[in-house]
C-alpha cells in the first residue's frame, strides 16, 4: 500500500489546511473568458471553504516556458523574460478584477521554480527514472539549429493533417513526441528541416502503470479527470522525452544545451509557488507535497493528461505525495467552436468585459451557473444576459431591495425579534443543500441551492406583503421582515463565494463594517451586530438589450474578420512572384499545319512555326476547329514546357486557349513568329 492512501480522507472534514491552485496561464497573451472557467470554479470552492471555517492556501502563478513564449517574444522584440513579467502582471491583475485572490501568484522562470526543478529531476535521475537516448529530430539546415516544439510544423504521422510540433492541433489531437511529425518545416526561414541525431533525455513514464492503477480510482475531483486518465493508463503509456534544445527554460542538470520541457517545471511550480508562500507567511509548505495535507489541482480537461497521468508519476518518482483531487472542466467554446484567437472565436476578459464597465460578478456568475462543471460551456452573449437579468437581478435584487428598503425606511431599522423555526429551517436545507453540491464539484447544482433560497425569500415577501400587514398587524409585518432579513444574511454570505462584490455591498447595506469573507457560514442563522440600517440602495443593475446585441456584434464582426483575412492569407499563399512569372517563356507562333491523331476525338497534332524552330505540339482542341481552318493562325505558345507524350505523340510546348471553347489566344497586329511575349 503507497503512503498517498494516509490522505485518503474526506477533505470537507479535514482539520489539516488544503491546498487548491489553478493551471498557470502561459504569458504569451492575455486572458480570455476560457482561462476563467479554471479560476473562477475555484475561487468560488476556496471561498466557500473558508466561510465553512477551513484554512485553505490558494496558490497560482504564471508558466513562463515553452517555445510559443520564445516566438512571441521575438516577434515583438523583446526577450522571453520581459515577455512573461509583462504577461504575468497583466494576468495577475485581471484575477484581482474578477475578485480572484491568491495567496501566492509566483512566475514558472523565478529561482525557486529553478532550483525545486533541478531537485527533483536530479531525484528522477538518482532514482533510474530517466535515461538518454539518441533521436532523430528536426533540423533547420538554413537556420543552423535544432526545431524544438512549435518551431516546427508538419504533417500528423497519426491522421495526416497539418500539425504543429508538439501536437496536432487541427486534427486528432494528439500530442507528438520530437522527431514525430512528418515533413517539417522551419516555422523561422519556412525552409525544409531535415531530420539529425541529437541525446535527448526520456522519463520513464511506463514504469508507473502499476503505480497509477492503483493511485486513480482513488483519486478525487471530478470523474471526467479519473476517467480519461485510467483510460490512458489501460492503453499503454509511452516514456516522454522531457529535453529541448532551447535557451529558455531549466537547464537540464549537467546539460549547457539542454533544457527541461515545459510540462516538466510548470506542475513543479505548484510546489515553489507553496514553498514562496511558505517563506512569505511562515507557513509549511512540505506538510502539503510530503505530508498529509490535501493538494487539489483546479484545471481544464485539455490538461488531464498531463495531471492525473504525467504529474502523479513525476512526483512519485521524485519521493513527493501525488494530488489529492483533480478538479477538471469542460471546456469554453463558441458556436461549438475551440477558442482561437486566429479564427476570432474568442472573447476576452478585459477588452470584450471589464473595460467595457460590466460586472466581474456577473461574469462569475454566468460561468458558474450555467452548466455543468465537467460540461462545454458554449459562450452566449444572451444566455448570460437573460441569467443575469431573470435570476441575479430579479429574484435576488429584488428580494434584497425589498426587505432593506422596508427595514429602513418603514421600520426604522432591524425588528427586535427573534427569526422563526421555519425560516431557519429553510436556510439550514440550503446550506445542506449547498455543502452537498461543492463536495461532488457540481457548482452549477450548490448555485442552484443558493438560489432556491433566494426564490423562497422572494415568494416568502411577496405572499406576506408586509407592506399590507402593516395596516393591520404591525408586529407580524416585523416578524415577516425579520425573517427576510435572516435570509438575506444567509444569502449574503452564501452568496460571497460567487459574487464577492455584490456580496460585500449587500453585507455593508445589512449594517456590518467589516468584510463579509471574514464571516462563517455559522452566523447564516445567527443575529444582527447593530439595529441600525444604512440607507438602501439597489445594487443589481439589468442588461439592456441593445447593450447584448452590441457585444454580440462585436464577437460575429471579430470571427467575419479573421474569416476575411485567412481568405486573403490564402491568396497570398498562392500569388507568385515576378520572377517565377517570368520563368514561363512565352513566344508568338504561326500554325503551319494540323492534323488529327488517329484515335482520339480531342487531340491535334499540329506543327507551328517559331521562327528560328519548328515544334511539334499535341492540343486538346480538336472538337472546336477543323485542322485545315487552323493553318496560318498566329497563336501563343508556353515554349519552355518539359517534354510530354499524348497518345504516344511528343508534345513540346502548350498552345494557350481561354474557356470553356478553347478560343485561341493571338496577338492584335501581326508580328513575326518567334516573337518573346512579355
Ligand atoms: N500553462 C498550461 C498549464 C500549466 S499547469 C502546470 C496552460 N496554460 S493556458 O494558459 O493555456 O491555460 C490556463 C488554464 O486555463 C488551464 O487550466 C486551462 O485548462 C484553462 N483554459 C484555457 N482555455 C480554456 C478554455 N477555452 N476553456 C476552459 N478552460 C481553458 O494550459
Ligand atoms: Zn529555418
Amino acid at each position: 500500500m503507497y503512503l498517498y492512501h494516509l490522505k485518503a480522507k474526506n477533505i470537507v472534514m479535514s482539520d489539516t489546511p488544503l491546498l487548491v491552485t489553478c493551471g498557470l496561464p502561459y504569458t504569451n497573451g492575455p486572458c480570455h473568458i476560457g482561462h476563467l472557467r479554471t479560476y473562477v470554479p475555484a475561487d468560488f470552492f476556496v471561498r466557500y471553504m473558508r466561510h465553512k471555517g477551513e484554512e485553505v492556501i490558494f496558490v497560482c502563478g504564471s508558466d513562463n516556458h515553452g517555445t510559443p513564449i520564445v516566438i512571441s517574444a521575438e516577434a515583438e522584440g523583446i526577450t522571453p523574460r520581459e515577455m512573461s513579467e509583462r504577461y504575468n502582471e497583466h494576468f495577475e491583475t485581471t484575477f484581482k478584477k474578477m475578485g480572484i485572490d491568491f495567496d501566492r501568484f509566483g512566475m514558472t522562470d523565478d529561482p525557486t521554480n529553478h532550483k525545486r526543478t533541478q531537485e527533483i529531476v536530479q531525484k528522477l535521475i538518482d532514482n533510474n527514472h530517466i535515461y538518454k537516448k539518441i533521436i532523430n529530430q528536426s533540423y533547420c539546415p538554413h537556420c543552423q539549429m535544432f526545431l524544438p516544439d512549435r518551431y516546427v510544423e508538419g504533417t500528423c504521422p497519426h491522421c495526416g493533417e497539418k500539425a504543429r510540433g508538439d501536437e496536432c492541433d487541427q486534427g486528432c489531437g494528439k500530442h507528438l513526441e520530437p522527431g514525430e511529425i512528418k515533413d517539417p518545416i522551419c516555422k523561422i526561414c519556412g525552409g525544409k528541416a531535415e531530420l539529425r541525431d541529437q541525446e535527448h533525455y526520456f522519463f520513464k513514464l511506463g514504469d508507473f502503470s502499476d503505480f497509477l492503477e492503483e493511485y486513480l480510482p482513488q483519486l478525487k475531483g471530478t470523474s471526467n479527470a479519473r476517467n480519461y486518465a485510467s483510460g490512458w493508463v489501460k492503453e499503454g503509456l509511452h516514456d516522454w522525452c522531457i529535453t529541448r534544445t532551447l535557451n529558455w527554460g531549466v537547464k537540464f542538470p549537467g546539460s549547457e544545451e539542454l533544457v527541461v520541457y515545459v510540462w516538466v517545471d510548470a506542475p513543479i511550480g505548484y510546489m515553489s509557488f507553496t514553498e514562496e508562500w511558505a517563506e512569505k507567511t511562515g507557513g509549511d509548505w512540505e506538510q502539503f507535497w510530503k505530508g498529509s495535507s490535501p493538494v487539489i489541482h483546479f484545471i481544464g480537461q485539455d490538461i488531464v493528461y498531463h495531471h492525473c497521468v504525467f504529474w502523479p508519476a513525476l512526483l512519485k518518482g521524485a519521493g513527493y505525495m501525488p494530488p489529492d483531487a483533480v478538479v477538471a472542466s469542460g471546456m469554453v467554446k463558441i458556436d461549438d467552436k475551440k477558442f482561437s484567437k486566429s479564427r476570432g472565436y474568442v472573447v476576452w476578459t478585459n477588452e470584450d468585459y471589464l473595460d467595457l464597465g460590466l460586472s466581474s460578478d456577473y461574469l462569475r456568475y454566468y460561468l458558474l451557473s450555467y452548466t455543468s462543471h465537467t460540461k462545454e460551456l458554449n459562450f452566449s452573449w444572451k444566455e448570460y444576459q437573460t441569467r443575469v437579468n431573470n435570476e441575479l437581478v430579479d429574484t435576488i435584487g429584488n428580494f434584497f431591495y425589498r426587505t432593506l428598503h422596508f427595514a429602513a425606511k418603514k421600520l426604522g431599522g432591524i425588528p427586535q425579534k427573534e427569526p422563526e423555526q421555519e425560516i431557519l429551517a429553510e436556510i439550514e436545507k440550503a446550506i445542506l443543500e449547498t455543502e452537498r453540491s461543492i463536495q461532488e464539484y457540481e457548482f452549477k447544482s450548490a448555485i442552484e441551492a443558493i438560489m432556491a433560497l433566494g426564490s423562497f425569500g422572494n415568494a416568502y415577501i411577496q405572499t406576506n406583503a408586509p407592506w399590507k400587514l402593516m395596516k393591520t398587524d404591525e408586529e407580524g409585518a416585523k416578524q415577516v421582515i425579520r425573517n427576510c432579513l435572516q435570509i438575506v444574511k444567509a444569502l449574503t454570505i452564501l452568496l460571497d463565494a460567487v459574487i464577492p462584490d455584490k456580496a460585500q455591498k449587500s453585507w455593508e447595506l445589512l449594517g456590518y463594517g467589516d468584510k463579509v469573507i471574514d464571516h462563517t457560514l455559522s452566523e447564516a442563522k445567527t443575529g444582527f451586530d447593530s439595529e441600525i440600517l444604512p440607507n438602501p440602495e439597489i445594487i443589481f443593475d439589468k442588461i439592456e438589450d441593445e447593450k447584448i446585441e452590441e457585444y454580440e456584434k462585436t464577437l460575429r464582426m471579430r470571427v467575419e474578420t479573421a474569416k476575411l483575412k485567412e481568405k486573403s492569407q490564402k491568396k497570398e499563399e498562392n500569388m507568385i512572384t515576378i520572377d517565377e512569372f517570368a520563368k514561363v517563356e512565352l513566344k508568338a507562333g504561326r500554325i503551319i499545319e494540323a492534323e488529327k491523331i488517329d484515335g482520339s476525338k480531342k487531340l491535334l497534332r499540329i506543327q507551328v512555326d517559331l521562327g528560328d524552330e519548328k515544334r511539334q505540339i499535341v492540343s486538346g482542341i480538336a472538337q472546336f476547329y477543323n485542322p485545315e481552318e487552323l493553318a496560318d493562325q498566329d497563336v501563343i505558345v508556353v515554349t519552355n514546357l518539359k517534354p510530354a507524350k499524348l497518345f504516344g505523340v511528343e508534345s513540346n510546348g502548350m498552345i494557350l486557349a481561354a474557356g470553356e471553347e478553347a478560343s485561341l489566344l493571338t496577338t492584335k497586329i501581326k508580328v513575326a513568329p518567334g516573337t518573346k511575349v512579355l
